[in-house]
């Protein structure tokens, strides 16, 4: 039969040893975090009905009309591949009414997200966010004390250089006047803007605050900035939230042109960003959506939330974070009878997740302890028919070179001893 060599679908990322350790590693760490925080995890469905993003990204968006995986499935429904989290969750929270059993409800996810979009550094058409919503509070405490809680997730992570971008977009009151506003200006620009923003200035104008062409940048660079449209209760929200970042220590630039690519914000919008990612900076973006829960058919919740790019956070850690579990300990038998002994305390100190290696081939001694060093261990515990003879292994130390004998009756117990001292 002829040979064929089958590869990812192009762009979709994945994660191989020992990069997924350092994962795995940084994954914990936010877990705890938000679990400290009082979050708690869902894990959702990776395809949904096309309408659930439709309705909430906003049919006008790049995501929508462009970079949605979405086909037809055998009974001819149309699914898309979530390319976010949030309206899943919103569905979620909906379908399974979460908000009956409390009043704050504070949720987190880890998982794949898709995207259609053209793979470079840091964007790809498989990529992976780790995000939460807090739904139930409208206070602005709860979008200062979510954006603390990831500038100390950055801290956390020793990574320097991330800069905190934020807007608010207002609210159902005051934004019709900002949408005229724009409307009225984008209009007297129409020549000048891309296709797209042609076709979505009249309905959503927003859109083309976003918009990354060059030229469309150059006609809104004098749009009217919202923060002059903003209502009482929109500008308290954002001077409250600004007062509190600011008590926190926490650096932040108002930028008025930050609308998102999603429609479904109101008030609160910010991402960080990071120069060190090159083109795709943002690491982390989010903000408040109070009339989401509603539009999507629940009861009117207010709610806030973030995601951070996975892949784009791990670049910027760089080789920092050691792996999490690197084996501390080579079990090195020289022949068969020497691996019957030492199996047995290999599967024992596993299960434990106190981390042997073991080959299981007929290798040299002199084989078996270059492995070791590759591995990185600390301690090669060394059984051959001498060994056997005297009932003690050999515990070389690989740093210093520095042998001790163990007594096999004590193996287990010595071996413990060892990691606990490391
Ligand atoms: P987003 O800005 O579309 O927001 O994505 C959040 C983060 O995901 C981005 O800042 C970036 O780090 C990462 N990201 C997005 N697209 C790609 C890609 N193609 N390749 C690699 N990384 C990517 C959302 O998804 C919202 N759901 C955030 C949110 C949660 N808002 C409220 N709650």
């Amino acid at each position: 039969m002829k040979k064929i060599q089958i590869k990812t679908v192009k762009g979709f990322n994945e994660v191989l040893p020992p990069e997924s350790f350092r994962w795995r590693l940084v994954e914990d760490k936010f877990r705890d975090l938000l679990e400290g925080y009082g979050f708690a995890e869902l894990r959702l469905a990776l395809l949904e009905p096309t309408e659930l993003f439709a309705r909430s990204i906003g049919g006008e968006t790049d995501i929508v009309e462009k970079e949605m995986y979405t086909f037809a499935d055998r009974s001819d429904r149309s699914l898309t591949l979530r390319p976010e989290g949030t309206a899943s969750v919103v569905r979620a929270y909906n379908q399974y009414s979460l908000g009956k059993s409390s009043e704050i409800n504070k949720l987190y996810y880890v998982g794949p997200m898709f995207r259609y979009e053209r793979p470079q550094k840091g964007r790809y058409r498989q990529f992976h966010q780790l995000g939460a919503e807090v739904f139930g509070e409208e206070s602005f405490y709860q979008d200062a004390e979510t954006l603390v809680m990831l500038a100390q997730l950055f801290h956390a992570l020793s990574i320097k250089g991330v800069e905190l971008h934020l807007n608010s977009l207002g609210c159902d009151a005051c934004r019709p006047a900002f949408r005229d506003h724009l409307k009225d200006y984008l209009s007297q620009r129409h020549e000048a803007l891309c296709e797209d923003c042609r076709r979505r200035s009249l309905e959503n104008p927003l859109r083309a605050l976003d918009c990354k062409n060059p030229y469309c940048r150059e006609a809104v660079a004098d749009a009217p900035p919202i923060s002059d449209s903003l209502c009482d209760d929109c500008s308290l929200h954002f001077t409250g939230l600004c007062g509190l970042l600011e008590d926190a220590g926490i650096d932040f630039q108002i930028n008025p042109r930050l609308v998102r690519g999603l429609d479904y914000y109101t008030r609160t919008t910010f991402e960080f960003l990071a120069g060190d990612l090159g083109a795709q900076n943002a690491v982390a973006a989010g903000g408040r959506y109070d009339r989401l829960v509603e539009e999507l058919g629940g009861k009117a919740t207010p709610a806030f939330g973030f995601a951070i790019g996975f892949e784009r956070l791990m670049m910027l850690i760089g080789s920092e974070v050691a792996p999490l579990t690197s084996p501390l300990v080579a079990l090195i038998p020289l022949g068969e009878e020497a691996l019957g002994l030492l199996f047995p305390i290999h599967v024992d100190l596993n299960r434990k997740a106190q981390v042997t290696t073991l080959s299981f081939q007929q290798k040299s001694l002199k084989s078996q302890l270059k492995k070791a060093d590759k591995d990185g261990v600390i301690y090669a515990l060394i059984v051959g028919q001498d060994e056997l003879a005297q009932g003690e292994a050999i515990c070389r130390n690989m740093r210093t070179k520095e042998q001790t004998k163990l007594p096999f009756e004590r193996l287990r117990e010595s071996l413990r001893e060892l990691y606990h001292e490391c």
